[in-house]
């Protein structure tokens, strides 16, 4: 039988990093059971994603930006993040019961009381429940909704090792793609994309202009590319691109993930001539904006990964007490897809 104990641990900002976050910025302390008001539910939390893209919330100077979605941090605040968790107590008369699988944004702790409006329930009838935590649906809202993928397209996906690319090349191909190319920072990693993840081909960050090496690999140039990076992969993809190629920006890691400043910008130089002559549309993405998605790509979920059409590639830390450490590696981009904290 579980027993509930009397204190938990919880993640909480130490100090504001003025770089990329060193795990001393977070401290880890034991606290009583948070006690759920009449609207909350407690919940334990079975794992949650940790993403290095927290240092925007983290970083000194880092302040509330309209339209991203998470608020600043102050010190001695506890981190969030998306967590899947099992419902310990409910309040009666919700439609939330004890035993329930809960998406939340109340991750780096191991319970939470989470207002019962802010959980989403999800099935336990999956082949791993922590295909929940995967960005499977961000990439297929982005790849469906934004880009509207379709046969023959021949797709740029940049950070193609991230939690999203590593999902999104997959579900490019499963959508028609012809062609997939991914952008990461290492050759061990490119070899993973193309040996585990189904990409054709991918680009080296650092291994010589990404432009060069992208009509290298698609020597009839793109039609389509999520773009989770800016800065030279952006570029690349403009130089490439065919005409009335789509461009989708859903995130932009090479400002967010830069030593210097805050990670709240992204400058980047576009040739405006290029976009002119070959028609290209340059369009901004949250897939928030279109939560029927998630519906669909969920009902999708069960079926593709029983049938292994799709792989979840993650990496697993066990213990909160290590996920500042695996925060500090994960913002120096040593693993491959989402990074999973089991507290
Ligand atoms: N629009 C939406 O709906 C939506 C929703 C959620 C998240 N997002 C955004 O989507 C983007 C991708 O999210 P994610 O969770 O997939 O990211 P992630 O897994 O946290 O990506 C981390 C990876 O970024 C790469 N990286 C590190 N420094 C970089 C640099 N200077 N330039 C380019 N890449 C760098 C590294 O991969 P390599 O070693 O392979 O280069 C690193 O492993 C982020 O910008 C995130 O904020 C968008």
């Amino acid at each position: 039988m579980f027993v509930l104990p009397s204190t938990g641990l919880e993640a909480r900002l130490a100090r504001k990093p003025s770089g990329l976050p060193t795990a001393d910025v977070i401290a880890i302390v034991e606290t009583p059971l948070p006690r759920p008001a009449a609207n909350e539910v407690l919940v334990r939390n079975i794992a949650f994603r940790l993403s290095p893209t927290i240092r925007m919330m983290i970083s000194e100077g880092a302040e509330n930006v309209e339209g991203v979605p998470f608020p600043a941090l102050r010190v001695g605040e506890v981190l969030r993040e998306e967590a899947l968790g099992e419902v310990i107590a409910a309040p009666d008369g919700h439609a939330l019961g004890r035993g329930d699988l809960v998406l939340h944004h109340y991750g780096w702790r191991d319970y939470a009381a989470v207002p019962v409006a802010n959980c989403l329930k999800v099935s336990r009838d999956v082949t791993d429940i922590n295909l929940h935590l995967s960005h499977g649906w961000t990439a297929y809202a982005a790849l469906t909704r934004g880009l509207n993928i379709s046969h023959g397209d021949t797709v740029f996906i940049s950070s193609a090792a991230g939690a999203i690319g590593s999902m999104a090349g997959q579900i490019a191909r499963l959508l028609g793609a012809d062609k997939v190319i991914g952008s990461t920072s290492t050759r061990a990693k490119a070899d993973r994309l193309i040996r585990e993840l189904g990409y054709d081909a991918a680009v080296i960050r650092g291994a010589g202009a990404m432009a060069g090496q992208l009509a290298k690999a698609a020597p009839q140039g793109i039609d389509a590319v999520l773009d989770s990076a800016g800065g030279e992969a952006l570029q690349a993809a403009v130089e490439v691109a065919r005409e009335r190629a789509r461009i989708l920006v859903i995130g932009a890691l090479s400002g967010q993930l830069d030593a210097k400043g805050t990670g709240r910008r992204a400058p980047v130089e576009l040739d405006s001539f290029k976009l002119l002559l070959k028609k290209l549309t340059i369009r901004g993405y949250s897939a928030d904006d279109d939560p029927d998605a998630r519906r669909e790509w969920d009902s999708h979920l069960g079926r593709c990964s029983a049938a292994g059409q799709i792989r979840f590639p993650h990496e697993i830390v066990r213990g909160l007490r290590h996920a500042p450490e695996a925060l500090a590696k994960a913002s120096r981009g040593e693993f491959f897809g989402a990074v999973l904290v089991v507290p």
